[in-house]
């Protein structure tokens, strides 16, 4: 087994290597930990980057002898304040005193073969890949703090994991005010970042931008990760997406989060990762220690694509739950946009007779199947069946689908409460309030207090009954407004801790739910995309990623999306027009290419299809049957961007076959034809065109490009499905 990490002991310096990245630390006046290189693979280093230092004037000296070493410029591999790096630190604490210095000092390290495992958070996941674990150890004489760093890095994957961790060795309680996951302090080189912005129904919306000198900041404090400012930054200075340095930023973590650059008066970066640090404090008594959720490294030198390739083998191979990596998720029919809330036994008895026929492998009854819920006001916490659209239950209903081999799944926002429900009348303390204030509404419903045991156990329960009882075989896990007043009422713990305990109780809950029904899918869920994150990823296989599905907006939520996400963990589907949340009239092949470009399935009214239409849907569903290893399971790249074009185009390959999607949005009478160039080929390979039986080289296709017919009307589609000769 070759080493991944090693720490050369003339040089002081720890290195991280394996076939595509290195990182690189080094140990200066056997004191300071600082940040030397992250990047493409090097064969060796002799500390060519390394700045020479000069005396500053306002720059602290602590080392008397040697005054041009100060803190105000050196690359912390994890600063802290008060002691002459007046950036942003990455560890803040309080003591009984209440002072807020720190003076970690390097002190020893190890090297674990295997992960860092980390009981209660979702983290990245062993497999038969070598891997190792660095923890550096840093240590507060005075204080009597440890913080221990910890760095993980896999043979077969150019990400490296990191994460810290605080223990309090000492006799006194500790406030702990800010404890990143990762912090870097490299050189600015006049990059951009790129991050995403969103909202409901218009998630992963591209944010590109020059990096000012200051500083800049995305992240949530909603209690989610958020649609608004998902956890992912990356930076690049003349990447596309075929080529050049990508260096971008995750985290396995869907509560609060913050996102941090800062580039300072020497035109150095600090880049930062971790737990929101605003509002946040927590109780350190002596001997505890507290765990940041663990930041997602990730390098490529071959653009946004080669970077985003990086992330969706990692969370294929070390992050999803290794039982649903290759299996082959069912073509859902789900009732939402068919009759919303006015679902029935007759209606469910038809919707799957019609998906029988059509060719669809689980159906979905969605909201509105427990008692009373006939609008988004009532009923949440009550999961009994209604039984005036339900009077035998669901059970025989389930059992019919299974008769015709046809899955059965349910949605459930279990996070929630709605006002009038008899949950509330018997648990009003299992309510997420303030003492004191009224809680304020979203959605028409507040939030469980899942910090609480009690309400963590019945949550487990209730769902555990409806999945034995029924013999589902797919849940949607939805979870529709964010947090007001993220307080307990019945625990003790400062509320500055409720938000980040919210978070361990939901993933205690979903471990448990998810070991116990290792067989059942779990679908996350949010109003779409509102969590999604690297961290519901652990447990839940895949994510509806947006409520919206229209096929000109998708386009650009996908696209986005697939910046962090493989394509097996997202999922669309294809959508009655005028859609319902544009109006936009869009062809159904368009429809169709998108849904098969991510987990595919359909909410609309099949029963109603006319016979034509019926006929298009089976196509589509036998079609994407044929295809779905691939779209699923192959590599993903994206072409052409929709937040540059008209133009939205990606394509999907393995070693045999190619998939490409060119949407071409508005007609323009100029464009006497559409030329898409396809950089991801073999050069040296080539390329037969399934319709034309054209055979093409594959230089061609990548310096020439392949011209498409540009025909008249809007949104239009071409697929276009290539063989690898
Ligand atoms: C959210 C989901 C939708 C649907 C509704 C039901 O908005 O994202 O897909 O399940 O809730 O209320």
């Amino acid at each position: 087994m070759t080493e991944l990490i090693q720490f050369d002991p003339k040089k002081q310096l720890f290195i991280l290597s394996n076939a595509a990245t290195t990182y690189l630390m080094e140990i200066v006046e056997e004191t300071y930990l600082l940040h030397r290189y992250w990047g493409k693979r090097l064969t060796d280093y002799h500390f060519s980057n390394r700045p020479p230092l000069k005396k500053r004037t306002f720059a602290a000296t602590p080392l008397i002898e040697k005054p041009e070493i100060s803190p105000e410029f050196l690359p912390f591999e994890f600063p802290f304040a008060h002691q002459g790096d007046y950036r942003n630190s990455a560890i803040s604490i309080q003591r009984e005193n209440s002072e807020t210095l720190t003076r970690f000092h390097y002190q020893h390290y190890e090297i674990k073969t295997g992960i860092h495992d980390l009981p209660n958070l979702p983290h990245a996941r062993a497999t038969d890949a070598f891997s190792q674990t660095l923890v550096i150890y840093l240590y507060d004489q005075i204080a009597e703090l440890e913080l221990a760093l910890f760095y993980t890095i896999f043979e077969d994957s150019p990400i490296i994991v990191r994460s810290s961790q605080l223990t309090n060795k000492s006799q006194q309680t500790i406030q702990l005010q800010k404890l990143l996951s990762a912090s870097l302090d490299i050189p600015y080189e006049q990059q951009l970042s790129t991050t995403f912005y969103g909202t409901h129904q218009k998630e992963f919306q591209l944010n590109r931008s020059p990096i000012q000198h200051g500083l800049y900041q995305i992240g949530s404090s909603r209690g989610a990760s958020s649609p608004q400012y998902p956890p992912y930054l990356a930076l690049s200075k003349d990447a596309t997406e075929h080529q050049g340095d990508v260096h971008a930023l995750s985290l396995i973590y869907s509560g609060n989060h913050e996102i941090t650059l800062e580039r300072d008066q020497y035109n150095q970066l600090r880049v930062q990762i971790g737990l929101n640090s605003q509002n946040f404090s927590w109780k350190l008594a002596p001997d505890e220690t507290f765990c940041s959720p663990q930041a997602l490294l990730s390098y490529s030198d071959q653009g946004f694509n080669g970077n985003s390739q990086n992330f969706h083998q990692f969370f294929t191979n070390h992050l999803i739950h290794p039982a649903w990596k290759q299996k082959t998720r069912p073509i859902l029919i789900n009732s939402w946009e068919m009759t919303y809330y006015d679902v029935n036994a007759l209606l469910l008895t038809r919707l799957i007779d019609a998906a029988d026929e059509l060719g669809f492998e689980t159906v979905v009854l969605d909201d509105g199947w427990y008692q009373n819920r006939n609008s988004s006001k009532t009923s949440l916490g009550d999961w009994t069946i209604d039984q005036e659209k339900f009077p035998d239950g669901l059970k025989p209903l389930v059992d019919y689908a299974k008769q015709r081999n046809i899955g059965f799944g349910i949605w459930f926002e279990p996070e929630m409460i709605s006002p009038n429900t008899q949950l509330i009348r018997e648990h009003p303390e299992w309510v997420m309030r303030s003492a004191e204030y009224e809680p304020i509404l979203g959605r028409s419903q507040y939030i469980l207090d899942l910090t609480n045991p009690e309400v963590q156990q019945f949550i487990i329960e209730t769902l555990a009954k409806t999945i034995t009882e029924l013999g589902v075989n797919y849940v949607k896990w939805d979870m529709n407004r964010h947090m007001t007043e993220p307080f307990s009422q019945s625990q003790t713990f400062a509320a500055s801790e409720y938000s980040h305990r919210y978070m361990l109780g939901l993933y205690q809950i979903i471990d448990t739910l998810t070991s116990t029904y290792p067989n059942v899918l779990f679908e996350n869920c949010s109003s779409g995309g509102g969590r999604l994150d690297p961290g519901m990823l652990y447990y839940f296989p895949q994510t509806w990623i947006s409520d919206n599905t229209d096929g000109l907006d998708r386009q650009q939520i996908q696209y986005g999306a697939s910046y962090l996400f493989p394509i097996s963990s997202m999922t669309g589907h294809v959508s009655d027009v005028p859609n319902h949340q544009t109006q936009r009239l869009i062809p159904f092949e368009t429809r169709a290419a998108l849904a098969s470009s991510t987990n595919m399935g359909y909410e609309m009214d099949i029963i109603q299809l006319s016979t034509e239409e019926k006929e298009q849907v089976k196509q589509h569903i036998q079609q994407y049957k044929e295809e779905r290893t691939l779209l699923m399971n192959g590599k993903f790249y994206r072409l052409d961007s929709p937040f540059d074009s008209n133009l939205c185009a990606w394509l999907f390959l393995n070693q045999e076959e190619v998939i490409l999607y060119v949407f071409r949005n508005i007609y323009q009478v100029f464009d006497l034809s559409l030329l898409i160039k396809l950089p991801v080929l073999e050069a040296t390979s080539y390329y037969q065109e399934a319709k034309t039986q054209q055979i093409y080289s594959g230089s061609e296709l990548i310096h020439c490009g392949l011209a498409l017919e540009n025909p008249k009307g809007d949104f239009l589609v071409h697929k276009i499905k290539l063989k690898k000769l």
